[in-house]
Parts: structure tokens; sequence; C-alpha cells
């Protein structure tokens, strides 16, 4: 039977290493943009699973693997989170944010938020990097300075992205932890459109 995420030590070190990975990888990938021209180092996301990564029920986890409870995060907190991996399932860095509930609008799928939690894929869809960095309220990312604004449902608002980061739905469990109610509403990343 497979056991949850949280109480496997050898997993739990695995995906705090793939989050050190990705951090490595997205401050090397945010100092070669200074210095070379736009290339395949900016590209950071291979992603090579294509079935879907969330689905109802699939818990959100950090880094650590522990589940997120409501109280989690304050209104302007944002958190790198995961899907509760099953085999097959790795690479989906989500961005978990939260706001007052009457911060939200524009193109923000309500019916997708929860509790002022937002949840929208963390690869930016210009060429892979990971959405890592903020201005204010606005999600940055740091290879070419492609700019999101959450409250408006992760949409471009600067930069050369062509398109909005797809949003997850959540909503929250009986117990106060989030969990996902299906999959990003678009492809992850670059491409897709
Ligand atoms: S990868 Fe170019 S702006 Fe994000």
């Amino acid at each position: 039977m497979y056991q949850p995420f949280w109480r496997d030590a050898r997993a739990r070190l695995k995906r705090r290493d793939y989050a050190k990975v990705l951090a490595t990888v997205g401050g090397l990938t945010a100092l070669g943009s200074l210095v070379a021209p736009v290339s395949g180092l900016t590209q950071v996301f291979d992603r090579k699973y294509k079935g879907p990564v969330y689905s109802d029920g699939v818990a959100l986890v950090d880094a650590d693997g522990q589940p997120i409870s409501e109280g989690r995060l304050s209104p302007g907190e944002q958190l790198t989170v995961f899907p509760e991996p099953r085999p097959g399932i790795e690479d989906a860095p989500t961005l978990l944010v939260r706001f007052e509930e009457d911060a939200y609008g524009g193109e923000i799928k309500s019916e997708f938020t929860v509790g002022g939690y937002a949840a929208f894929s963390k690869v930016c869809t210009h060429a892979g990097c990971m959405v890592a960095d903020r201005d204010g309220d606005v999600l940055v990312c740091p290879c070419h300075s492609g700019r999101f604004d959450p409250t408006s449902g992760a949409s471009v608002v600067g930069g050369p992205p062509p398109r909005r980061l797809p949003q997850l739905p959540i909503t929250l469990t009986g117990d106060g932890t989030l969990v996902a109610t299906g999959d990003f509403d678009g492809p992850i990343g670059p491409g897709g459109e």
C-alpha cells in the first residue's frame, strides 16, 4: 500500500533535494540571463510526464511533504507547494498565494479559490523558468522579468510571457487542509497556446 509522503524519510529527502535543485537552477538561470542572450539555459523545466498532475482530492504539500493547513499563510504571503506525490508524478511546482478575498477580480476563477487562497503553476509560460520573485503583489519571473497578477488569475501584466499562469482549482477538506479539486486549467510552462 502506498505510504503517505510525509511518513517516508527517503521521499522527504528527495523532495527537499528537488526543491534545492529548483532553487539552484533558478538562481543559475537568472545569472545566466544577465550574461548570455536568451538560450536553452533559460529552459529549466522539462516536463516528461504529460498526464494530469493534480486530480480531485490530491493534497497540496510543502517541500517537506507536509499538508497545508488553512492558517498556514497570512494575506499577502506565498509558498511553493507540490501535489502529494504518487508514482509517476514528480514535477509540478505550484505557487500558493493568499490575499483578502475581496482583493480578487479580473480574470481570477473565484470558484477555484478558497478562504483567500489561490494556486497557480510556478512554471513561466515564456521559457519555463520558475516564477520565483515578487514585486508588491505581482509575481515576477527572474529570467526576463515576466510579470503576473495573482489577484487577476495570474494574468500577464508585463514582459514577454504569452499567456497567464494556469490556475489550480482548490478547496479545504473537513480537517482544514488544502486539496485540489481537479488539474490546472491550462498547459504547464511554454507552448500549449
Ligand atoms: S522565462 Fe522568460 S519571462 Fe519567464
